[in-house]
């Protein structure tokens, strides 16, 4: 079985879809080891309940700097045997010490058609720049912020003047593509599975 480690700061929709994948059979033979988030009052915390994941919550502040928290964590990703890590709106830039102990098996998803529209605010910035195509894409994680290598995107054109409805649709993108592509790269490598 495929281990799974998922790390987030807030709301978890993203985090919820893989484990509801994992259950419908989307995501085949693999589950979540461990969840990572770097902030208590996250909701994500409340979502991983429902499922029994291990989850790992901590405050960078306690640390005296990333490369210390990012030990801590290769270390309990490694004693889990941890296979990939997805970044599920974890608002922090990965240091060296995770990237060197989990090079190529780090992988973010963003709400925006990269390279366009980095940072924390890819729905609203794409939106008041006044783009027509939206969409989503899953990448690489590097030392660059939103950087790395893309794996799969997904564009919708919309021409109204509402962004919670962008939003909402990228959320419905983004929770079915997470998973296919998190499947894909664990080994189905079917490109039929992205009709
Ligand atoms: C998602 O839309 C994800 O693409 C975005 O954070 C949201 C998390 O939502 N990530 C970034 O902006 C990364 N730069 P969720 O907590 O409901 O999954």
């Amino acid at each position: 079985m495929k281990k799974l480690a998922v790390f987030a700061s807030g709301n978890g929709t993203n985090y919820e879809a893989i484990e509801q994948a994992i259950q419908n059979g989307v995501i085949e033979d693999a589950c979540v080891a461990l969840l990572v988030v770097d902030k208590k009052e996250a909701y994500v915390i409340e979502r991983a309940k429902k499922y029994g994941t291990k989850v790992f919550v901590f405050n960078p502040k306690d640390y005296e700097s990333k490369a210390a928290y990012e030990t801590e964590i290769v270390t309990m990703l490694e004693e889990l045997s941890v296979d990939l890590i997805c970044l599920a709106g974890y608002m922090r830039i990965i240091g060296e010490t995770l990237l060197n102990a989990f090079k190529k098996r780090i992988i973010n998803i963003h709400p925006a058609l990269l390279p366009s529209f980095k940072g924390a605010h890819g729905i609203l910035d794409a939106f008041n720049y006044g783009v027509k195509v939206y969409g989503v894409t899953i990448h690489y994680v590097s030392s660059e912020l939103d950087g790395g290598e893309i794996i799969r995107q997904k564009a919708f054109e919309y021409y109204g003047n509402n962004p919670n409805e962008v939003e909402e649709k990228i959320h419905e993108i983004e929770h079915v593509l997470y998973p296919k592509t998190i499947n894909w790269l664990l080994g189905g490598f079917s490109n039929e599975s992205f009709n």
